[in-house]
């Protein structure tokens, strides 16, 4: 079957997807994204999604080029003209093109991706070992917008697979941050502890969705900034995202976290979230 991808308000053979050579996101990177799932025939958390989109933009000084209504629909289409069961579906929105400048150019067409992939939904059984190992957060200060700007996430991942491990966590000022690619929550003294939404990571919607779950279970939640020696010694590890949901860390620079095996909090989570996500 033939891939179809959103370009611009079009549908069309992925093939025959193509931006501009001087859009901005290739010169500056100067767009954003989000990744949202396709699954039970609805988007799971779409108007969480849009909003983080909207922010992301007005934190660059964009707009929203289409509504959320209109991105809703758009993203439905997608989906179904692809037949996929369950997808993921990456929206990319840039400043649009314009011969390369420094200064912001006013005005001009946003360029508006959309994409879908098929998506597997991660297997209930945690047991597979994570390892994960820790690296200084070079990021830049706007965590919280969803930039395409990802080559440290992308060069950190690279850097886990060279070094046997699966992920990269991050620390900024001795405290954990995020790694590359989602957000992350420790366990102590069956208390979920997690980084504040601000500058210095994105806010994940699995993040909120999670700390909203975990209230349910009656587990209590504190959003603060936690040491590496408070992460290295913690009770469970696990980091959360749109495609990975809760993936719990058992080993981080080779340290064996608790007992090396899943943690009941990150296992009742997980399951609460499949739940959650199927509904
Ligand atoms: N990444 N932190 C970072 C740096 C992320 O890139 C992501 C998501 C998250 C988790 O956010 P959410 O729960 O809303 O997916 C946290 C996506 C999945 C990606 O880039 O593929």
């Amino acid at each position: 079957m033939t891939k179809i991808t959103f370009l611009n308000g079009q549908f069309i053979e992925h093939e025959n997807a193509k931006i501009h050579i001087e859009d901005r996101s290739i010169q500056f990177a100067d767009s954003v994204y989000e990744v949202v799932l396709f699954h039970k025939n609805k988007l799971a958390d779409g108007l969480q999604h849009w909003q983080r989109l909207e922010n992301s933009l007005a934190k660059l000084g964009m707009k929203m080029p289409y509504s959320v209504a209109e991105f809703d629909d758009y993203a439905k289409q997608l989906f179904n003209l692809n037949k996929l069961e369950t997808a993921s579906i990456y929206i990319q929105v840039t400043r649009g093109v314009c011969p390369r400048n420094q200064l912001i150019p006013q005005d001009i067409p946003q360029t508006v991706i959309m994409t879908v992939s098929p998506f597997k939904v991660p297997s209930t059984d945690l047991n597979k070992t994570t390892k994960a190992m820790l690296e200084p957060d070079i990021r830049w200060h706007m965590c919280d917008v969803k930039s395409t700007g990802l080559l440290i996430g992308s060069l950190y991942k690279q850097k886990a697979a060279d070094n046997g491990c699966d992920d990269v966590i991050m620390h900024r000022d001795g405290n954990i941050t995020e790694c590359c690619f989602s957000n992350i929550f420790i366990v102590k003294n069956s208390q979920l502890i997690t980084h504040p939404t601000d500058n210095l990571i994105l806010a994940g919607i699995t993040r909120a969705t999670i700390i909203e779950l975990a209230k349910k279970l009656n587990i209590s939640t504190v959003e603060r900034k936690f040491s590496i020696a408070e992460l290295l010694n913690a009770d469970e590890v696990f980091s959360t995202s749109t495609t990975t949901f809760v993936r719990p860390i058992h080993i981080i620079n080779n340290k064996i976290m608790a007992d090396g095996k899943t943690g009941n909090i990150a296992q009742s989570l997980f399951n609460s979230y499949i739940n959650y996500i199927n509904q």
